[in-house]
């Protein structure tokens, strides 16, 4: 096995990566290996990093391998096996005079930054290197960093970990059970306010979570509503977008594709759609996924939905696709 791994974030000086950055040296995401890290910033504040790389240094981090911090993507991108993309603009702040209140606002802001991005993963990432795409609008930043990239042996996907934490979070606290407890909690869709968190197909002890909580009223009136608009809940408390809920989701995300699922779980990503579950092909969709024991990760295919979560998954669907559509000039 690869002893070393290399590892690049953008947004490296933004308040999600100063949680992230860390715990990826810390022996527990990459285990054993050493991680060698490129910090990605965009040229104004790209010399902020060397304070970062600074406090890594200074952490004792056994696992840490060469540090070192650019604002030329292309050269970060140099035989990386893995890609945090967190660099973006967040909502919740003014931008050019309007504030940003929907991550649909940022698709203008936001999109191109994927092109010249996934050119460059395409053209010196590893042929196997693994991208996460964080900043917002995620899945459809994906799309556009995917289809730039012209490579299909590489594995793009936009951080849905985050929706499944906090759908796994609200019901532990419905049913006063651990959150390890709750297993296959599938988020389909788009990682905005129509994702669907599925509850139905959703487990604690083996049941259904759906059948144990035996109200729909709950589901559609209070847990729905709750896990779609969380993001935005936490901007207006926090006055900023979730920096280390995001961090942590983004490493279980890396965590989940580097061993293989534990029979009867998944885990929650969105990947670039092949036609299943009639979701058509190439948009970036919330599906449940695990890693097999080659390190390759594939959707599961033999879930079952409801009538009723198929409409709000059909929902979710038709917004991936005006995502798209307003982007076409990018694709
Ligand atoms: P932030 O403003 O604190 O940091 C973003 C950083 O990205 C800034 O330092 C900025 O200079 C940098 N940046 C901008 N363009 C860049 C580029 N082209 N290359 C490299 N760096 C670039 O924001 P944050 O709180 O860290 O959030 C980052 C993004 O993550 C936002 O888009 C936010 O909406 C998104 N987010 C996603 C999820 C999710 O679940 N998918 C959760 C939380 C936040
Ligand atoms: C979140 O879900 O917290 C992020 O996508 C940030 C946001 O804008 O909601």
């Amino acid at each position: 096995m690869n002893s070393r791994v290399k590892v690049v974030v953008t947004g490296a000086a933004g308040q999600i990566a100063y949680s992230l950055i860390p715990r990826l040296l810390d022996g527990k995401t990459f285990g054993d290996k050493t991680v060698d890290l490129v910090l990605v910033e965009i040229p104004q504040v790209v010399d902020k990093l060397e304070g970062v790389v600074m406090e890594l240094e200074d952490s004792s981090f056994e696992h840490m391998g060469v540090v070192s911090y650019t604002d030329n993507f292309e050269e970060a991108a140099r035989d990386a096996d893995w890609f945090l993309l967190v660099g973006s603009i967040p909502r919740g702040i003014v931008y050019e005079g309007k504030k940003i209140e929907e991550r649909s606002d940022l698709l203008k802001i936001n999109g191109g930054i994927f092109v010249a991005q996934g050119e460059a993963i395409g053209k010196y990432g590893k042929a196997n290197a693994k991208v996460l795409v964080v900043g917002n609008p995620a899945n459809t930043n994906a799309l556009i960093g995917k289809k730039s990239s012209g490579v299909n042996t590489q594995l793009w996907m936009a951080m849905t970990m985050l929706d499944s934490s906090r759908a796994k979070s609200v019901i532990s606290k419905k049913l006063g059970c651990s959150i390890v407890d709750v297993k296959k909690m599938i988020i389909w869709g788009n990682h905005s306010p129509t994702m669907y968190p599925d509850v139905e197909n959703a487990q604690v002890g083996n049941k259904s979570v759906g059948v144990i909580v035996d109200d729909m009223d709950w589901v559609e009136n209070e847990f729905l509503p709750t896990v779609q608009q969380r993001g935005k809940a936490v901007i207006d408390a926090r006055g900023a977008s979730s920096a280390t809920s995001a961090a942590k989701a983004a490493l279980d995300t890396v965590i989940a594709c580097e061993k293989p699922t534990k029979a009867g779980d998944c885990f929650s990503a969105a990947v670039a759609s092949d036609g299943a579950y009639d979701v058509p092909e190439g948009l970036i969709c919330g599906y449940p996924l695990m890693t097999m024991e080659d390190g390759s990760v594939e959707i599961i295919r033999d879930i079952a939905l409801s009538e009723f979560a198929k409409s709000k998954f059909a929902l979710s669907i038709a917004e991936l696709e005006s995502e798209r559509d307003a982007v076409k000039h990018l694709l």
